[in-house]
């Protein structure tokens, strides 16, 4: 059901480690076959280089762990460390952690939810990239089993108040921010601590039941058309774009085979805040034409990526050009 993900080509010593929810065509997945047992899930969001994931994952080895991060880097890192302590019970995927807990995980599945200095983003303007905001807490109380917790840790004692905040009207039952205690042992620990900073931890234990709404399907999108399209038909249609409440999308740039046969249309989509930038191919047959998601950058298959597929295929269909 689980294809080998280790065809990353960074190195086979983490590649076991690593998942790529983006291209699975069951979401969300059985993680006990994933795993090859079924274990409590335990997951970390922004797990850095992952000092807090190994260590945990070695102090719980009886638990299924799983790790969302947004920086290639540091999955990289925290795969490698993985790979040296022999931990065969984690995977790791580059991923936004607040879509992927809610779009991965079966309602009450989860037992633990980690998050360790997550980034403050103080601004107000970036306050929409916070992991810990209204949407996480609902997404918290639903996938996460009765009893199941959240733990955060933070040196912002306003992030973790904000966050309490959140999680209380979410239905949690919270215990802190209480500074002092002992936090994951990962770098931004010892650069807080060292700097003199004080370290806040808030533990939010799940009360009533939550319920939000998932966007992602397995399905891939393709649409044919009975007839061939030129590629200079489909280069026009850099430009394409449409927005809706809540989601949108637009085609960047077209990139041309040599021989004219297929074209690859950059895209960016957008559902309720969550981007993602994908191509599309343009395949042109003798008798027909295939729009469909490209193997190289494959997205979640989300409504604006469905809706941007079937849009392209549209405007070929349609004869129009451009947007
Ligand atoms: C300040 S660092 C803390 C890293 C680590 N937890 C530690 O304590 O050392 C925050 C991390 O969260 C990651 N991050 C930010 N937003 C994220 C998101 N939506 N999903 C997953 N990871 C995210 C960043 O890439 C970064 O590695």
């Amino acid at each position: 059901m689980y294809p080998d993900e280790g065809g990353y080509a960074w190195g086979v010593d983490f590649a076991p480690y690593l998942v790529r929810p983006e291209r699975w065509e069951e979401i969300p997945p059985d993680w006990a076959a994933l795993f090859g047992r079924a274990a409590p899930l335990a997951v970390e969001v922004g797990f850095g280089n992952g000092e807090f994931l190994a260590e945990a994952a070695r102090a719980r080895p009886e638990w299924n762990w799983v790790g969302f991060e947004t920086s290639l880097t540091c999955v990289v890192k925290a795969g490698r460390k993985l790979g040296r302590a022999g931990a065969a019970h984690v995977r790791l995927a580059l991923a936004d952690g607040r879509f992927a807990l809610r779009e991965l995980f079966p309602d009450e599945t989860v037992n633990r939810v980690f998050v360790h200095f997550p980034c403050p983003w103080p601004k107000r303007s970036h306050a929409e990239r916070r992991v810990m905001d209204a949407e996480f807490a609902r997404t918290l109380a639903t996938v996460l089993q009765p009893g199941g917790r959240c733990e955060l840790v933070t040196d912002v004692l306003g992030y973790a108040e904000d966050a309490a905040l959140n999680l209380e009207r979410a239905g949690f039952r919270i215990a802190g921010p209480q500074v002092g205690a002992a936090g994951p042992g990962t770098r931004y620990e010892a650069k807080w601590r060292e700097q003199g900073r004080p370290i806040w931890r808030l533990v939010a234990e799940r009360g009533t039941k939550g319920s939000t709404l998932r966007i992602a399907e397995g399905t891939m999108p393709h649409v044919r058309i009975d007839r061939p399209v030129t590629a200079e038909a489909v280069a026009k249609l850099v430009g394409l774009k449409e927005t809706w409440p809540g989601g949108a999308f637009v085609v960047k740039d077209a990139y041309v085979a040599p021989d004219g046969g297929s074209v690859l249309l950059r895209a960016f989509a957008t559902d309720e805040g969550f981007e993602q930038q994908y191509l599309v191919a343009v395949r042109r047959g003798a008798e027909e034409t295939l729009v469909k998601l490209d193997g190289a950058a494959v997205p979640f298959r989300t409504p604006a990526v469905k809706r941007s597929v079937a849009a392209i295929a549209a405007a070929l269909e349609e004869g129009r050009c451009g947007p």
